[in-house]
């Protein structure tokens, strides 16, 4: 074994880069071993350095980020510092440095991934980032490396784990989604500000990467349509339940039927009981991989937190550090398939509508008529009426996006019809 050390430059402390830090520290010899040399913590950058960081020397902490990128003896840099700027600068600037980088910020890399993967290629470095989609869940090098001889087709997951909580609450007790999403803020499920949760952001820079990676192709977080869940109410689960569903905040990156585009969305939908997706319970993160030749593969874990997030980290330490060793570099970005990626409207799937309507006669063949008008067929009608009014809940096979928005929009047009209580796509089928 190499007896110099690869020094390795942290940049955040926070609840991510304590645990990476502590692992380093606890798990040392065998981190060593594995790699073929010991692994030195050169330097944290943060942003409060009079906080107290058990088990950091205080000696390796600094304010400094571009200087301690700029040493020029780090070999590798760990950012987990999130967002975009200034993290953008230091992964750019350890590369000119000569460090490869692990990072776990996938607003980034859904924004900036083929800038950063061109960047480490220009200098001959690694840039990975397992713990930037679903935690500890091994996604990106399996999608990477262990299906890189097959043909994926579709990625379908839950890679939200606040929204996941939220959804399982509502489902599980009948709450309100403001009532379960208090539940999540109060168990530090949910952040002070849900946004990027709830309204389905981090699930879409996640798309992003996922369906980059799995289609070889460059899928940026512009790309992904998104929906968040804030929209769900008790009553869609009513719904759901009636239709042997559940609701889930879905990612889902699919190949066209013809393989000549993809598309990648991130929305609510029902899904069947019956699917192992719906079974995924609290704050936990399942994706759903469908290859040619392997089939169905699912992966299931936790999808955030301080030490399953380190423990992806950790993972491509090693990786990075072995290939360093080696003088080698491991798998850059794959996009040579450059796939034009579909707006929503091509989007071919099932849809759950739920309608208030008048109660009288006609009203139904009229509902009908405008859903054949735009070649969208029904599969099941469920009417409840009561007191002249009904609410009418239709059912329909697999049609375009484009097809049922146009469905919807005149539908709204119609006298008889009171209002669109609710739209949702049904999934897993
Ligand atoms: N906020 C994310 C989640 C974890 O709830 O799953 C980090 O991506």
């Amino acid at each position: 074994m190499r007896t110099r050390p690869l020094k390795v430059a942290l940049l955040g402390c926070g609840v991510v880069g304590s645990e990476v830090a502590r692992i380093m520290t606890t798990h040392a010899d065998d981190l060593a071993a594995r790699i073929g040399a010991p692994v030195e913590l050169a330097g944290v950058a943060v942003r409060r350095p009079s906080k107290v960081r058990e088990g950091i020397d205080p000696n390796l902490v600094t304010t400094d980020a571009t200087a301690l990128v700029k040493r020029g003896d780090i070999d590798v840099v760990v950012e987990v510092i999130g967002g975009i700027e200034p993290a953008r600068a230091l992964i750019t600037t350890a590369f000119e440095h000569g460090a490869s980088v692990v990072s776990a910020n996938k607003a980034l890399l859904a924004q900036d991934g083929a800038a950063l993967h061109a960047a480490a290629e220009e200098h001959g470095r690694d840039l990975y980032y397992e713990a930037a989609v679903a935690g500890a869940i091994p996604l990106i090098r399996p999608l990477r490396e262990s299906l890189a001889g097959d043909k994926v087709n579709r990625v379908l997951g839950i890679v939200n784990g606040t929204t996941n909580f939220i959804l399982d609450k509502m489902d599980s007790t009948g709450a309100g989604y403001q009532e379960a999403l208090d539940e999540a803020t109060a168990l530090g499920y949910a952040e002070a500000d849900p946004t990027a949760d709830v309204e389905g952001f981090d699930a879409a820079a996640k798309a992003a990467i996922l369906a980059g990676i799995a289609f070889h192709t460059r899928v940026r977080l512009d790309d992904v349509y998104r929906e968040g869940m804030t929209e769900v109410t008790a009553a869609d689960f009513a719904s759901a339940k009636e239709m042997g569903c559940t609701i889930k905040l879905l990612a889902i990156c699919e190949r066209a039927a013809d393989g000549g585009s993809v598309t990648a969305r991130v929305h609510p939908a029902m899904i069947p009981l019956s699917h192992p997706l719906a079974s995924v319970r609290g704050a936990y993160n399942a994706v759903f991989v469908e290859s040619d030749a392997s089939g169905q593969l699912m992966f299931y874990g936790p999808g955030a937190g301080g030490s399953p997030t380190a423990s992806a980290v950790l993972g491509d330490l090693v990786a990075v550090c072995r290939n360093r060793l080696n003088g080698a570099t491991g798998p850059g970005e794959s996009a040579y398939a450059a796939l034009p990626v579909s707006p929503m409207g091509d989007v071919v799937t099932r849809y759950h509508i739920s309608l208030d309507v008048a109660d009288k006669p006609g009203v139904l063949a009229q509902v009908a008529t405008v859903f054949a008008e735009h070649g969208v067929s029904i599969d099941t009608v469920r009417q409840q009426g009561k007191d002249g009014e009904a609410s009418l809940v239709v059912v329909t096979h697999r049609a375009s996006d484009a097809s049922l928005t146009g469905t919807v929009a005149a539908l709204r047009k119609l006298d008889t019809v009171r209002g669109v209580a609710s739209i949702m796509r049904v999934e897993g089928e």
